[in-house]
């Protein structure tokens, strides 16, 4: 990973929510530094409330921040299309129109006008997420799991630089939950595209990040750490236990 080029460059980010003007609020990140690889698939594992999700929303450029956050070299301070958020939430998209319709809006709004050109995009992403067939559906007909499917599908359509996933599995039941992660872990590879993704699921983490990060107070980084178990990678796989125990003790403590 080290000869690749550097996608995503945090120096320095520090957040302080300042909700009353005259009380000197605790910053919720402080000092933080982060460096990540095109290509890389990032897993954020912390407890609760050490800033997780705002870390997030200061490289979608949904919060101001003191620091620097450089997207391929560039300074970004406000949301962009190299840099799309997939949510927890099976209400991402929208319930008025149709699958294909929901993953063709943002390509619109980027300027894509030809109809088939549109067409052939959203099936194209539609088969990577095995939604073949639910172009014409709407999101009430589609299960959560297939919504989250659809999400992901909308975000890799807008060919993005960084997806930053918060938590997008959360929601699912065990079964739907490892079977999508399978399918990210695949379509991950196949495109040329970072993932950021937060989870509290320690298994979630390891089965798919290149590198896991566990977070603690005011967005410290307790430990990063490359993933080198052998692929693909089961709770059986030797070394496995070791990692988790390493990440279970490090968020408890
Ligand atoms: N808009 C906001 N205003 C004030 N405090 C906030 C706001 N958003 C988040 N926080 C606080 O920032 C801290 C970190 O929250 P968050 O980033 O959501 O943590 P995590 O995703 O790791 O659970 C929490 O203490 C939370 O209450
Ligand atoms: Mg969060």
């Amino acid at each position: 990973m080290e000869n690749r080029e550097i996608i995503l460059e945090i120096n320095h980010l520090t957040k302080v929510f300042q909700d009353e003007p005259d009380v000197n609020a605790e910053p919720i990140l402080e000092d933080l530094n982060l460096q990540l690889h095109r290509k890389e698939f990032l897993s954020i594992l912390g407890p609760s409330g050490c800033g997780k999700t705002t870390m997030l929303r200061c490289i979608a450029g949904f919060e101001s921040y003191e620091g620097e956050i450089l997207v391929g070299g560039v300074s970004t301070t406000k949301p962009g299309t190299d840099r799309i958020m997939v949510f927890q939430d099976f209400n991402q998209i929208f319930p008025w129109q149709t699958v294909e319709k929901n993953i063709q809006y943002p390509l619109k709004l980027q300027g894509i006008k030809d109809k088939d050109q549109l067409k052939a995009i959203s099936d194209e992403y539609l088969k990577k997420v095995n939604l073949d067939g639910t172009q014409k559906k709407y999101p009430h007909q589609l299960s959560g799991g297939m919504k989250q499917r659809v999400a992901i599908a909308k975000a890799l359509a807008q060919k993005p630089k960084i997806i930053l996933m918060d938590e997008p599995f959360a929601a699912l039941d065990a079964m739907t939950r490892n079977k999508l992660q399978a399918e990210l872990l695949n379509i991950s590879r196949q495109e040329d595209c970072t993932f950021i993704f937060i989870t509290h699921n320690i298994q979630e983490a390891i089965v798919l990040g290149d590198r896991i990060i566990v977070m603690s107070k005011k967005g410290k980084i307790k430990i990063d750490k490359q993933n080198t178990l052998a692929r693909p990678i089961t709770p059986a796989s030797p070394g496995y236990g070791d990692m988790w125990t390493l990440f279970h003790d490090a968020i408890e403590e």
